[in-house]
């Protein structure tokens, strides 16, 4: 990078008065697959602290770390049986606050993920419920079946996993869960689990949290009537109205939790919503309730200029007019990878994230043309206004792995659809961090057991070490696009979008331009600008090759 470019930051000013998380990017820590410093083949929080340095030398300002309490593992851990501690496969509560102490150390903050909806069926409250103590069943969802005998669930309620939302006990009861048997979900119109999850909150902001990841935030509240959801039928969770999902109710639950927020500094939640649009997703961030919410359009739009433009335009102005920033996803650990994502057919609107893996059944992937994408990805994600989320592997270029025999899948999706989709255990493979075959170092050298999920015997390549230095490298660009993102942008600059061909997303924000060309063929660049970074090669003498993206800075900021 030149000087000029140095010269021409803007002023640091706006980020230090700003709050961190408007502007932050985020990295997603699945700590199952993260790093395992034990042998035990599931990573922990001792391979987690061991690569906190990795994690600041890439330039993230914060982690959000997938839950990390105790847990039966019949969800991978969203079936919490304590909210108050940590798992033991992963460590002891000691080494969490180690965790905490030494990220901040560092700069990096910490976002932990919490699990409102339900609660494992190994926590104390449904076991209190299944020994119908006093009361003990109002925590929860209990209703009597319908049809003769009560053998018929209460509603027609899907699993979003598959099946009926609903099993019987053998006392005759139905309770609901909306994902697996295992995960009962709550009755959020009890006072007492209301006052509950607000003292976990303080538990956790006490222990110098930065924030939480509100899981399935759009869940909590039913339709008290709990009515047959009819045509609405299965379980999906992005048809509205649907009386389990985005109701009323449950922002008032958000205004309780940002109360207890505001008695913190610096504190932020974000917002996991599948809700049906933007306008419902703003609602959740309305300046009494969340601070952030993943915007998952960003992710479900197909690689063409026009669906990206539409949902960057929707997204930036539903969530700035409630002045929220806006929060850019392009993976987590329940969609398939992004490289893999754009390596098939592209729809012409947006997908359906448990559709595309069935869709894409038989199609091969060309993960070479996904690669390129991704990274032209990377600096389109970067280059907007708000805050970033990337998911460990991201910046490794990782694909999903679709071979994975049946036998070691683990994701409930698998089992509850009767074995016919395959779920999300693809991109949930442990990170190769070195060394020219399984575990790649993920495990220490003497390790005892096999990772958790099988890695592919072809990842060599894709190893921490075997990218890092390498300038043409995914993780070599992925620290380039955080530096420069630190450098070249303050806050929320405007998107000003330039003419430009079909195919071709192009716009101008705080002095950069930011050019992605989506289509089959070159598209010429504006004359006399300087390029600060491209996503591949061939970005030479004003062309900008297909599935490929430039920043480019105006001729006044190199002055
Ligand atoms: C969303 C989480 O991201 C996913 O992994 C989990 O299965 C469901 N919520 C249920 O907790
Ligand atoms: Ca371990």
């Amino acid at each position: 990078m030149s000087q000029s470019v140095q010269s021409a930051a803007n002023s640091p000013t706006a980020r230090e008065t700003e709050p961190w998380w408007k502007t932050a990017v985020v990295y997603q820590v699945y700590i199952r697959s993260f790093a395992d410093g034990n042998g035990d083949g599931i990573g922990d929080l001792t391979g987690l602290r061991s690569k906190l340095p990795y994690l600041a030398e890439l330039g993230i300002d914060a982690v959000w770390i997938n839950p990390w309490y105790p847990s039966p593992m019949a969800d991978a851990g969203y079936d919490v049986a304590d909210f108050r501690n940590i798992e033991p496969s992963y460590g002891t509560l000691e080494q969490g606050e180690a965790f905490i102490i030494e990220a901040h150390e560092l700069g990096i903050r910490v976002i932990l993920d919490i699990v409102p909806n339900h609660t494992s069926s190994d926590h104390r409250w449904f076991q209190a419920a299944l020994r119908d103590e006093p009361g003990a069943r109002d925590r929860y969802i209990f209703r009597p079946g319908r049809g003769p005998g009560g053998d018929q669930p209460p509603n027609d309620w899907q699993s979003a996993f598959g099946g009926p939302a609903w099993s019987r006990l053998d006392t005759g009861e139905w309770y609901l869960h909306l994902f697996a048997p295992a995960q009962p979900d709550l009755n959020w119109e009890h006072p007492g689990v209301r006052a509950e999850f607000e003292d976990i909150l303080r538990f956790w902001f006490d222990k110098g949290v930065d924030g939480f990841r509100i899981d399935v935030a759009h869940g909590l509240t039913k339709d008290p009537a709990l009515p047959d959801a009819g045509e609405r039928l299965p379980g999906s969770q992005h048809t509205d109205p649907h009386p389990a999902w985005d109701q009323d109710a449950v922002h008032e639950v958000y205004r309780g939790w940002r109360a207890v927020a505001n008695e913190y500094a610096d504190r932020v939640f974000v917002a996991e919503a599948w809700v049906a649009n933007n306008d419902r997703l703003a609602r959740y961030l309305r300046p009494d309730e969340l601070h952030t919410a993943f915007q998952f359009d960003f992710l479900r739009a197909p690689w063409r200029g026009e669906s990206i433009r539409a949902v960057i335009d929707d997204a930036l102005s539903q969530a700035g007019a409630v002045g929220a920033p806006a929060t850019w996803v392009l993976s987590n650990h329940d969609v398939p990878r992004t490289v893999t994502r754009y390596s098939r057919s592209q729809p012409d609107h947006l997908v359906e994230t448990d559709w595309e893996r069935s869709r894409w059944a038989g199609e091969q992937p060309d993960l070479a043309l996904g690669r390129r994408r991704a990274r032209a990805a990377a600096l389109l994600q970067a280059a907007l206004p708000g805050t970033a989320y990337i998911y460990q592997g991201e910046e490794l270029g990782l694909e999903e792995v679709e071979e994975l025999p049946g036998e070691v899948r683990q994701d409930p999706t698998w089992f509850q659809s009767g074995f016919t989709d395959v779920g999300r255990d693809g991109c949930r493979v442990p990170i190769p961090w070195s060394n020219d075959e399984a575990p790649y170092g993920f495990s220490p050298p003497d390790a005892e057991k096999d990772t958790w999920l099988p890695q592919p015997g072809h990842w060599a390549p894709h190893t921490v070490q075997a990218q890092h230095g390498d300038p043409g490298s995914f993780l070599t660009l992925y620290r380039q696009v955080l530096a420069l993102r630190r450098q070249l942008w303050t806050t929320d600059e405007p998107v000003e979008w330039l003419e430009t061909p079909h195919d071709v997303l192009a716009f101008a924000r705080g002095g950069v331009q930011c050019w992605v060309n989506t289509g089959a063929t070159d598209t010429e660049l504006p004359a006399g600008m300087r390029r600060v970074l491209a996503s591949g090669p061939g970005v030479t003498g004003g062309v900008l090759p297909a599935d490929t993206a430039v920043w480019l800075t105006e001729p006044e900021h190199d002055r």
